[in-house]
């Protein structure tokens, strides 16, 4: 009796994965682990045409050797750099982090920063350093609104915690949305009624087409005097020059910056000695390997099924 035909070993899925140089290994290890019956090239080797791309900011060249694959997972929930490629393949689905250990971070840093807004950190380190005893009593939470730009996966974090500590919450998203705890307002036109309430504004917005220069010197006088701004989003939402006059007129107290137009920030830019404005290298949530690699491992078996995943982004929509 012939013996019967071997059966064919299900294919190997095919992963191109493209992280910032010096962590690709772990990143490679820890995608190796999560998905085992896939083989993963790490660029700029490209031995195979690409079931999946897992990428962080990947260059105009990536896509000009890579074929398309099935999706674009971002790794990071930011997907400007990526939507902004001249080459991006049309029509694949391009999917981004959400949360994947990042919306508590995120939380943590905010938190801090309208914390010391209240209670006024600046004041007191310039008090001390003046050996100064000059208390400043803080008003009470409850009259310090805080306005959330973007009520999403983070600015959802944020409102949670900062609900927590009695802060009165008003959040700005595209379509209004009901968050407990959070005055909400939608669109444009209602804009200007939130910035005129906020005491502390945090952006949390993705840099799209329509939030790119959001910020600038109308919108920022609209914040009450003595205002905070917090930008964990993207540099490019806050017109750098605005906020520098708007805190030397005194109209603005201070400004925690994460995030800017050209990074590092350059040695020269003003923000970097501006006494009132605390600067850090954008950490304020960072993409966690070990969460990261979960949610995309999740996915790539959910769209193996045919089955369908959140965090698709809306091209149309940049975000
Ligand atoms: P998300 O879940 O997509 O939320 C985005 C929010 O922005 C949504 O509430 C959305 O409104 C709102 N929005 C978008 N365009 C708008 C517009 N034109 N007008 C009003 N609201 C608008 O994003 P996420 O995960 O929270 O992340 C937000 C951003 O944080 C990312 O895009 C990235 O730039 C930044 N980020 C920074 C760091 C860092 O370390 N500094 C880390 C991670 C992320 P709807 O709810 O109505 O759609
Ligand atoms: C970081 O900035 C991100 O978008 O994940």
């Amino acid at each position: 009796m012939p013996s019967p035909p071997e059966a064919k070993p299900p294919a190997r899925l095919r992963i191109l994965l493209r992280t910032a140089r010096p962590q690709s290994d772990e990143w490679r290890t820890a995608l190796a682990q999560a998905l085992p019956d896939a083989d993963i090239a790490v660029w700029p080797d490209v031995p195979f045409a690409p079931d999946y791309v897992v990428a962080w900011r990947p260059s105009t060249e990536f896509f000009n050797r890579v074929a398309s694959p099935k999706a674009i997972f971002n790794l990071g929930a930011g997907v400007e750099a990526l939507l902004r490629l001249p080459n991006l393949p049309p029509d694949v689905p391009v999917i981004r982090l959400e949360d994947a250990g990042m919306a508590q971070q995120m939380a943590q840093y905010v938190t801090l920063a309208v914390l010391a807004a209240h209670r006024q950190r600046n004041a007191y380190a310039a008090a001390q350093r003046e050996g100064r005893w000059a208390p400043l009593p803080p008003g009470p939470s409850a009259q310090f609104a805080v306005g959330l730009l973007g009520l999403g996966v983070l600015g959802r974090a944020c409102a949670d915690a900062l609900r927590r500590l009695g802060y009165p919450l008003l959040g700005w998203s595209r379509e209004p949305k009901q968050v407990p705890g959070v005055e909400s307002f939608a669109g444009m036109d209602a804009l200007p009624q939130l910035l005129s309430r906020s005491r502390v504004l945090v952006c949390l917005l993705p840099a799209t087409p329509h939030t790119i220069d959001l910020l600038d010197a109308t919108r920022l006088a609209l914040l009450p005097r003595g205002a905070h701004v917090v930008n964990v989003s993207r540099g490019d939402l806050v017109v750098d020059h605005a906020l520098i006059a708007l805190l030397d007129a005194g109209h603005l107290a201070g400004a925690t910056l994460d995030v800017f137009r050209t990074e590092p920030l350059p040695p020269a830019h003003p923000f970097w000695h501006h006494p009132r404005i605390a600067v850090t290298p954008h950490i304020s949530a960072t993409t966690q390997v070990a969460d990261a690699v979960a949610q995309v491992a999740a996915k790539i078996r959910l769209l193996e099924r045919g089955q369908a995943v959140t965090g698709a982004v809306d091209r149309a929509l940049g975000y």
